[in-house]
């Protein structure tokens, strides 16, 4: 009956504390925007200097939030600044951190191993109520929820990089995902300031199955040598409309994000011709050449 109770007790209570898992780019910018959003967060990564970064890089973004939000109300700035800080802590201690969460994002490392330990541990001390969300770009959500005792209070809450400007959020339901939980993070996801959309758990969900793809098709232009990057950049920017062109974003993104996600799924789907591997690409990756990030992918970068 107390079980029960506990369960039922959960419906339409909203999301306040949050637990974000992994302090790199994706989850600061999480914890970044349910912060600005007036939720309590921790950011919990296993290295005290990462947290640390990551909350340097969060006061960075939120200032650039603030003054487009406050223009020239330096006064108004400085509190959101403020607030939005104070709602954020640190920790290295994961299973200490989620003891009062209502929800746990996790942005960790793309290894199915090491994501399945950590929400198979964090289920035996989270509440029960506590919704368990991967940010995961590439890996089954399925396989994830596999490792915990709640499958129907888990889902895939998939953001877009740089997440505080990215509108988009991608919820992934799996077969046990049940309704209420489905309803607490779709409103959780407009309570951060996101447009939500549902995809089942398909390889790449909607966004990355076609930005990758389109990406690859871009490098395999390239290597026939039909136009330099340059040009199908400037292509793809005046007459697609998109904001950067495939090797912009390739560069912003990361090479060995991109690769590794290609070969995740060539490995699972071999005959899909979308999937084969790219020459060009495997090649600048072994040579370190990764990006934005590294000063050096198809583009040269300043380095900051
Ligand atoms: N934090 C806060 N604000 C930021 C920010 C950040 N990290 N980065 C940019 N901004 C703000 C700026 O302050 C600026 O605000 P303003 O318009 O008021 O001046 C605005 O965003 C635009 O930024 P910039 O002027 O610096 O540069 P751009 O206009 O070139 O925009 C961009 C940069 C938003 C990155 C844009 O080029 C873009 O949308 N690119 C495509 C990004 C994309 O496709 N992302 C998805 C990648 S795939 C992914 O993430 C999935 C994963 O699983 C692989």
């Amino acid at each position: 009956l107390s079980r029960k109770l506990s369960s039922s007790a959960c419906i339409n209570q909203s999301i306040k504390n949050v637990v974000v898992i992994g302090g790199g780019l994706m989850g600061s910018g999480i914890a970044q925007v349910a912060a600005q959003s007036g939720q309590n967060v921790t950011i919990v990564d296993l290295d005290r200097k990462v947290v640390e970064k990551a909350q340097n890089a969060i006061n960075t973004s939120l200032q650039r939030v603030a003054k487009k939000l406050f223009k020239d109300d330096l006064a108004k700035a400085d509190k959101f600044l403020t607030n939005s800080m104070s709602r954020l802590m640190l920790s290295t201690n994961p299973e200490e951190a989620v003891g009062q969460s209502d929800l746990v994002v996790e942005a960790i490392v793309e290894k199915l191993r090491i994501k399945q330990n950590l929400f198979k541990t964090l289920d035996t001390v989270a509440p029960t109520h506590t919704i368990f969300a991967s940010n995961t770009s590439s890996l089954p959500i399925g396989e994830i929820a596999e490792a915990t005792q709640r499958k129907d209070r888990f889902v895939g809450l998939h953001f877009f990089n740089p997440v505080p400007v990215m509108k988009l959020l991608e919820v992934i339901r799996i077969p046990e995902t049940s309704d209420d939980t489905y309803n607490r993070v779709m409103d959780w996801g407009k309570s951060v300031g996101k447009q939500t959309v549902t995809c089942k758990d398909t390889p790449g969900f909607i966004v990355n199955r076609l930005l990758v793809p389109y990406m690859m098709e871009s490098v395999r232009l390239l290597e026939r040598g039909d136009a330099t990057a340059r040009d199908i950049d400037t292509a793809m920017k005046l007459g697609a409309g998109y904001p950067m062109g495939p090797f912009e974003l390739l560069d912003y993104v990361g090479l060995d994000t991109s690769k590794f996600i290609i070969e995740g799924w060539a490995e699972k789907f071999p005959e899909n011709p979308l999937f084969k591997p790219v020459p060009t690409l495997n090649r600048l990756v072994e040579e370190g050449k990764l990006g934005m990030k590294t000063g050096e992918g198809f583009y040269k970068y300043q380095k900051k």
